[in-house]
Formats: structure tokens, sequence, C-alpha cells
């Protein structure tokens, strides 16, 4: 099997580190690193919708010097006359090489990756994992704030469906010190196998709280979430929970003056867009990290050494 990230700890701490400042350099010196994807092409396999992380997965291809192909929907691939995830990859592996899938089955990256003659990167299998959106919010939280160790993160909305949430977590319990604060109305707390498995397996400090406000001046991050529409099952509760939490102002005005707002977007209700302006709110320019950060990786798998 090729070298695959299904989740974020299939790269080490140290490995992580290298990333990062791989992204660092690429940000500072572009021109550099052009053309050395020259040649190469990356596929993105998207069964269910994206904007950002595909367009980020074909920008930073191209900004590379390489190409892109695949497709956006399932829809538009064969999986609608039948053909399974496996030998859709086995095809894939002929025509390109890496490739970046998102599947709304949780596990689906890895039937892929077995499958695979070329590295498969995770974009999103169901409320699973996402660990190139962790990169980007590593990425992020290393370039603003310095550092993650001591930090005291919130997360906040839809914590039971989302699996930016449960990679994030993931990663950051590698970190020494790092304490959470998980925000959610009660039906979409942690599931088990993040909040009992790995959190309380490993004495992590945590608590779950449903107030917002309470607990806004303690926090150094807060990651805030959309409810996970397409993963409920039926539409009454998403639309009881979907405007649980509304960041504005009002309670900007309670957190620190050096608090980061994070945000995997899209954006639905949870962040009112008067704080868009606020200096820190930084979801927009996460997304710009999220590019650089995916060009590292790309460079790693594709073990291409820039000097
Ligand atoms: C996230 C996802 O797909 O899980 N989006 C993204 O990749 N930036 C978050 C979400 O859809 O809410």
């Amino acid at each position: 099997m090729p070298r695959c990230i299904l989740s974020p700890l299939d790269l080490s701490v140290e490995e992580l580190n290298g990333l990062m400042d791989t992204a660092m350099d690429i940000m500072k010196n572009p021109e550099k690193y052009s053309k050395t994807c020259e040649g190469k092409v990356l596929a993105t396999l998207f069964y269910e919708p994206s904007t950002r992380t595909r367009l980020s997965f074909e920008a930073a291809m191209l900004r590379l010097g390489g190409r892109t192909m695949g497709f956006h929907s399932a829809d538009s691939s064969s999986a609608t006359k039948g053909e399974t995830v496996a030998d859709t990859i086995r095809v894939m592996s002929k025509f390109a090489d890496i490739c970046a899938m998102r599947h709304p089955k949780e596990g689906a990256a890895l039937v892929a990756a077995e499958k695979s003659d070329i590295p498969v990167i995770n974009a999103g299998d169901g409320g699973h994992q996402h660990p190139t959106q962790t990169l980007t919010d590593l990425m992020t939280i290393k370039a603003l704030k310095g550092h993650f160790d001591n930090l005291t993160v919130g997360m906040c909305g839809d914590l039971k469906f989302g699996r930016t949430v449960h990679s994030l977590i993931k990663a950051l319990v590698r970190y020494d010190n790092v304490k959470f604060i998980f925000i959610s109305p009660k039906e979409l707390m942690l599931p088990s196998y993040i909040r009992d498995d790995l959190l309380i397996q490993n004495n992590i400090a945590f608590r779950e709280v449903t107030k917002l406000e309470e607990v806004l001046p303690s926090l150094d991050v807060l990651y805030m979430t959309r409810v996970q529409r397409e993963r409920f099952f039926n539409e009454e509760d998403y639309v009881r929970l979907k405007d649980f939490y509304i960041l504005d102002k009002k309670k900007m005005d309670l957190a620190g003056k050096e608090m980061l707002v994070l945000h995997p977007l899209p954006r639905v209700n949870e962040i009112a867009t008067e704080i868009d302006d606020d200096p820190r709110a930084v979801y927009f320019e996460q997304v710009r990290y999220g590019m650089y950060i995916r060009m590292a990786l790309i460079l790693k798998l594709l073990e291409i050494k820039v000097k």
C-alpha cells in the first residue's frame, strides 16, 4: 500500500512540524515551488459536495505546476452504474499520481487506500475524519499563536457529526496540556469513540457545557462548526438545533483580546457576518493556510524534495 493519509495520526508530530515548516517556506517563496510537480497529476474523487476542500487541493496542485482531474459528485461518476470505490480507485491509479477522495461513508478512504497504487488522501469520510482540514487548523493555530502546548480550545456546535472536530481533537491530544471545552446541545455531544475511548482513556482534561457565553472568557481558540444537516435522520431535529449557537458581537465582547475564532467553513448562521472584520476572526485566513499545507502534503507524498 502506498503512503496514504486517512487520519491525522497517519503523520507523526515531527512530520506535521515538517509539513508546517514547508508550508511556511512555500508562503514566503512560492516561485521556488511553482514547477516542482510538473508532469504530475492529482485526481480529486468527490462523492460528496465540496467547494473549499476540492478547490484547495486543485489550487495546491496547480500552484506546484501539476495538473488535476476528477469528478465532483457521485452523480457524475460510475458510482451511479454501481461501480465500487475499490474498482474506481484501481482505475484512477492508472491515470493519476496521487488522489484526494471525499465520500459520505465512514471508512471509504480506507477501502480505497487498500486497493490503490497511488497515495490516497482522505478529504472527508462521512462523520469520521478529515485530516487535511486538521492540517489547515493546526497550521492556522501555529502561525497565529506560535504553539499548541497549554492552549484552551473550545469546540462549539455539532460535535456529534462534525468530522473536522473529531480529527482536530485526535491531533491536538498529542501536544502537552491542551485543555478542551466542548460546547454543544445535549443531542450533538461528542460520540463515545472520541469522548470515552480517546479523551477519558488518555486522561485528557475536558469539560462539556451547553452555554457558550460562560466559557468564552477562558478560551485561546474557539472552533465554531455548522450543524451537519446532511447527517441528520430527520429535518425537524435539524431545524430545532441549527441556530442553537450564533457567535455575534455581543458574545465576542466576552472573549479575550487574543482569542482566535476558527471555522472549517461553510458557515451557515453560526457566526454573524458582523464579526467578520474582527481581527480575532481568522476563518478566511484559515482557508489560505489550508492551500499551503496541502501543497506541502502533496510534495511529501510524492516524495519530491525541494532544496
Ligand atoms: C467541512 C467538512 O466537509 O467536513 N468542510 C470543509 O471541508 N471545509 C465542514 C463542514 O462541511 O461543515
